[in-house]
């Protein structure tokens, strides 16, 4: 495949040829998928990650998925109960030899869970022999059959500083602590991974989550023999989250590490909207578990378009500029206020705006039902734009700024 553009990054002190990883999962179980994955045009895998049998045998439910559907829309969220990999280590650890032999200019990440300072250490090291690139330390996984692992861990700060330290001592790689969003607020979680030596974040794993419910049986889904469990949520639904513990890593004075951002990246502009937001590398699973290896084409494609129409030279100008402009709420002007805007022209007369902002806003869109025309009553309108979301026609109500002290709701000076 041939870029435009120059996607590369550097994560790390590592050279990716783009941004676009596979995130520690079954998209990245074995040596073939993975040489498929570099095929089709992938930077860097996430290898799914790594435990130690002789510690804890995973044994996975059955059966595993369910997803969010809304309307006639499937799959804008998945819902999965799997745990770390149940395939021996041996064979994994040959697999990643394999694939850094083979792919020496693309990068590989080895995740990895352990139970034990031992276990840590021994995968960390077992990892690094194989050729691994960098490890992805996984505090995050919510159902791990075994309790003192995955996010309870990572809502531990003594243990991510901890195990991230032991990993650190047992080998020369670069490391990536991955966060849960099961959390309120995932910085004193970083700066713990920070404390133990981290050199990267990467969030977010799943957020633990309910898709859907057989209402024949009353038995939430998956359906695990009779029973379920909130599990780990992903796809476009998770991205908003993703997007706000992302720029809240960022925007952190004190964490400073490069991010690797994760959750809901299937197309180009969810790749950009996390560049911006501060994420150096992207990583992604549910799109591919949706469409296949294919999409990362036209990501970059997509991408590379995007930075060549801005004279765009190196990803490193964007990174982290939407992520400036997220303040705390606290901090708004109330010296700014807009109203709505309705295009009589290209108005249907369908209604909608004014049912919307009757039973859900302020009563500022006046309707007449005989010309069937929607309008703004400007001194009752608070610009809270609910009209332009449900309007049907594109760029049909937009906004302009008024004076403040003009509407009947305006800001207190
Ligand atoms: C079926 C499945 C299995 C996963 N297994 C792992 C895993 O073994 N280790 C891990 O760190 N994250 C695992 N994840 C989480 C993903 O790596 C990723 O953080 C999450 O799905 C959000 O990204 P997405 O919205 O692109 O899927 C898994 C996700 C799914 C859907």
């Amino acid at each position: 495949m041939t870029t435009k553009a120059d996607l590369s990054i550097d994560f790390c002190g590592i050279k990716f040829e783009n941004p676009f990883c596979l995130s520690s999962s079954p998209v990245g179980n074995h040596a073939e998928m993975c040489s498929r994955a570099y095929d089709a045009g992938w930077g860097g895998i996430v290898y799914k990650t790594l435990g130690l049998e002789k510690s804890f045998k995973i044994v996975m439910p059955s059966p595993r998925l369910s997803v969010y559907n809304y309307g006639d829309k499937r799959f804008v969220g998945l819902q999965n109960a799997e745990q770390i990999t149940d395939r021996p280590i041996k064979d994994n650890i040959r697999d990643i030899a394999f694939l850094k032999k083979n792919y020496p200019n693309k990068v590989l990440i080895s995740s990895i869970m352990g139970y034990s300072d031992d276990d840590w250490a021994e995968l960390a090291k077992m990892s690094e022999d194989a050729g691994a690139d960098m490890l992805e330390l996984n505090f995050s996984c919510p159902q791990m059959a075994r309790k003192d692992a995955g996010h309870r861990i990572g809502q531990d700060f003594e243990s991510v500083s901890h195990f991230t330290e032991v990993v650190k001592i047992a080998c020369g790689l670069p490391v990536m602590a991955k966060m849960t969003p099961n959390i309120t607020d995932m910085i004193p979680v970083a700066l713990a991974a920070k404390q133990g030596g981290a050199d990267a974040i990467s969030a977010i794993n799943t957020i633990k989550a309910i898709t859907d419910i057989d209402i024949e049986n009353f038995t939430p889904l998956p359906n695990i023999h009779g029973f379920s469990a909130a599990t780990g949520f992903s796809g476009p639904s998770a991205k908003p989250v993703a997007m706000r513990f992302v720029s809240d890593l960022y925007n952190s004075k004190e964490l400073g590490l490069p991010i690797s951002a994760i959750g809901g990246i299937e197309t180009w502009r969810d790749a950009l909207h996390f560049l911006l937001l501060g994420g150096t590398n992207l990583q992604v699973t549910t799109g591919i578990l949706r469409y296949g290896y294919r999409i990362i084409e036209d990501m970059i494609e997509g991408l590379s378009d995007f930075m060549i129409d801005r004279n765009i030279k190196s990803l490193d100008e964007i990174i982290g500029k939407a992520a400036e402009k997220i303040i705390d709420p606290s901090e708004f002007t109330t010296r700014y206020q807009v109203v709505s805007v309705i295009d009589e022209e290209k108005c249907i007369g369908c209604g909608q705006c004014y049912i919307s902002c009757h039973d859900g806003a302020n009563q500022a869109i006046k309707f007449d039902s005989e010309k069937r025309k929607a309008s703004v009553d400007e001194e009752k309108c608070v610009g809270c734009l609910l009209c332009k979301h449900v309007c049907p026609v594109w760029d049909c109500i937009s906004y302009k700024e008024v004076d403040a002290k003009v509407t009947k709701h305006a800001a207190v000076f």
